[in-house]
C-alpha cells in the first residue's frame, strides 16, 4: 500500500503545545506528515522562518514519520509537491470555523485532489494560539505550560532583548 502523506501547514509564530496535539493525532492517521512553515505571512512574524522551523525540530519526537518544510506559495502546491494527499488543519472553538472552512474551499477549488481534514485539540489546548502566548510572554506572563520548552526558553529570550 502506497504511503499516506499529510501536509500540516501554518505560520507557527511560535509552535505551541496545541500544535504539538494535532500533529500527534495527525500521526496516528497518516504515515508521514510534512510540518509546512509559511515563509510570509502577512502579518509580521515575531520569530524568523529559520527560528520557526528550528523551535519546531527541537519541539518533536525524532521520529521518521514528522518532516519539517518551509513555503511561500499556496499551500496546495507545497501539499502536491511533497506528495501530501490532505491538508490537515486543527479546530480549536466555532470562531475558528469560518475561515477555515474559506480557506478548504479556496483549496478545494484550487486543488480538488487535496482533501482537508480537520483535527480537534483536547480540551486544555483550546484556548491556546500563537498569538495570545505572544501577547503574555510580551507582558510578562508565564504560561510555560502551553507552549514547549524550547519555545517557552526563546520567548523569555525574544521580551527580554526588547
Ligand atoms: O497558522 P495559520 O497562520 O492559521 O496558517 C494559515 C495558512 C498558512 C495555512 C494559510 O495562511 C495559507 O494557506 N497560506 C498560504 C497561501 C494560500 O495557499 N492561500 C490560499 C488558501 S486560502
Amino acid at each position: 500500500m502506497s504511503e499516506r502523506t499529510a501536509l500540516y501547514p501554518g505560520s507557527f509564530d511560535p509552535v505551541t503545545r496545541g500544535h504539538l496535539d494535532i500533529l500527534q493525532r495527525a500521526c496516528l492517521i497518516f504515515d508521514r506528515v510534512v510540518i509546512g512553515v509559511l515563509q510570509n505571512p502577512s502579518k509580521t512574524p515575531l520569530f524568523t522562518t529559520d527560528e520557526r522551523v528550528d523551535l519546531i525540530r527541537r519541539s518533536i519526537d525524532d521520529g521518521a514519520r514528522v518532516e519539517v518544510g518551509t513555503f511561500d506559495g499556496l499551500t496546495v502546491d507545497f501539499a502536491q509537491q511533497v506528495g501530501a494527499i490532505a491538508i490537515v488543519r486543527g479546530l480549536r472553538v466555532t470562531s475558528d470555523f469560518e475561515n477555515e472552512f474559506q480557506m478548504t474551499l479556496m483549496n478545494r477549488r484550487l486543488n480538488p485532489d487535496i482533501h482537508t481534514v480537520f483535527l480537534m485539540t483536547s480540551f486544555s489546548n483550546v484556548f491556546i494560539s500563537s498569538s495570545i502566548i505572544k501577547e503574555v510572554f510580551r507582558l510578562g506572563g508565564t504560561i510555560d505550560d502551553a507552549v514547549p520548552p524550547a519555545c517557552a526558553e526563546a520567548l523569555r529570550r525574544k521580551f527580554a532583548k526588547d
